[in-house]
């Protein structure tokens, strides 16, 4: 089972394209499902046809659904929320702000992915394409798994603080049985498990994340702090997809002459940037790409021979060295402003803060008595130096940008 994820600024084009991609793979064969993940959804539309929560057939081979990730939320959560939402109107508060207090933060995220993951396991499908919503939340949600358990966490509080402290006092106001822990725990194992799988499925081979840009350098900007992410979360990104790019024959006229320099300096930045994950070629069509045969054709135009499903390129990933000079770690992490990095061992854990986001990174067994020497930041790449002391370094790092 493939899974391939869209992602890129607001508008550029990432449902075109995933529907692009869905189509041409259904019509070369593949069972596949084309699953819009952005709460707003417009995939029913690039696809005109109505869509729902439950797959649709839209051609052989090709389905398509749009997550509804308030229903799965409710399903799962409803009765945690409903639980709150009574709490807190006990509290004297209003009912709408009451109902928007007990919402959870990132559940609906969290909702998606499990939507993702079941869909992923079900064995309906060879290729699953998502389709998700602009670049900020997108990466949140692919990076959820990895932070998930922060939200999780959040939620036991809350669950405990529910039990432990608040239930004896709202049994007194409302005078009815409140739901036991065993709701909560049910709800998070649940969440936990599914969560988990689709963590060891995003890390796999069988995950690629495809960029989707336009030749405009705030969105090329945008894709590069993208790329800091997924080699931050070790996401294996396989293509970028430059889209809407101006034909041969308009670029041949005057008016144009300075879009066909600054088209093709964008496109040389790209290729380099990205590299060594493809870069796919996408013209801007006379007309908005509508329905299957529209997008199987941009499909065909996009993907040329070439295997919509495969992995197209290699993505930067981390890398581990030991040899006579010492141990290393070496991170790619394009387009990063270094004074946001910190870097940390934490027991055999490498701990590495970007901006905020943070990832652990567990050491290969060959590192654990090492302690962390020195922390560069040298032509896009982090590189963390261990050397041979005693005991285990618990010192926070910052790089020397040099
Ligand atoms: N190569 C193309 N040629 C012509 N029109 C295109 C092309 N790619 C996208 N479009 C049009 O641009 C508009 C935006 O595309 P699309 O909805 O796929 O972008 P998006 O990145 O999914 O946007 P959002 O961030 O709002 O979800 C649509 O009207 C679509 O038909
Ligand atoms: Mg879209």
């Amino acid at each position: 089972m493939r899974l391939l994820l869209y992602t890129g600024k607001g508008g550029v084009g990432k449902t075109t394209i995933a529907a692009a991609t869905g189509a041409l793979a259904a019509r070369r064969g593949l069972r596949t499902l084309v699953l819009s993940a952005d709460a707003a959804h417009s995939l029913g539309d690039v696809l005109d046809e109505p869509l729902s929560a439950t797959p649709r057939a839209i051609a052989p081979g090709l389905d398509a659904l749009e997550v509804d990730a308030r229903r799965v939320v409710e399903s799962h959560w409803g009765r945690v929320r409903s639980y709150l939402a009574e709490l807190f109107r006990h509290q004297g508060i209003e009912e709408v702000i009451a109902e928007e207090l007990a919402l959870l933060p990132g559940a609906e995220e969290l909702a998606t992915l499990v939507c993702v993951e079941e869909w992923a396991g079900s064995g309906a499908y060879d290729l699953i394409v998502v389709d998700c919503a602009p670049t900020g939340s997108t990466l949140r949600l692919v990076t959820l798994p990895e932070v998930a358990s922060h939200s999780l966490r959040w939620l036991l509080r809350i669950q405990r603080a529910a039990a432990y402290v608040a239930e004896p006092l709202v049994r007194g106001l409302v005078g009815a049985p409140l739901p036991s822990a065993g709701v909560f725990a049910e709800a998070d194992r649940l969440f936990y498990k599914t969560l988990h799988r689709l963590r060891a499925r995003l890390l796999s081979n069988d995950t690629s994340i495809r960029l989707v840009v336009t030749p405009e350098s705030m969105v090329i900007d945008e894709a590069r702090r993208s790329l800091t992410d997924l080699c931050l979360f070790q996401l294996a990104g396989d293509a970028v997809v430059m889209n809407r790019l101006l034909p041969a024959e308009a670029l041949r006229e005057p008016f144009f002459e300075e879009w066909a320099r600054t088209q093709e300096e964008r496109l040389r930045e790209v290729q380099q940037v990205f590299a060594p994950m493809a870069c796919l070629l996408s013209p801007l069509q006379p007309d908005e790409v509508r329905g299957f045969e529209a997008l199987a054709a941009h499909g065909e135009l996009l993907f040329g021979d070439r295997d919509p499903a495969s992995r197209l390129g290699e993505s930067v990933r981390m890398r581990f060295e030991k040899d006579a000079t010492g141990a290393r770690v070496r991170m790619p992490l394009p387009g990063l402003d270094a004074t946001t990095l910190e870097v940390a061992r934490v027991a055999d854990e490498l701990v590495i803060g970007v901006a905020g986001r943070r990832r652990k990174i567990a050491l290969p067994s060959g590192f654990a008595k090492l302690e962390v020497e020195r922390v560069a930041f040298r032509d896009e790449e982090l590189v963390v130096s261990f050397a041979d002391r005693d005991g285990a370094g618990m010192g926070a790092h910052r790089a020397g940008a040099s």
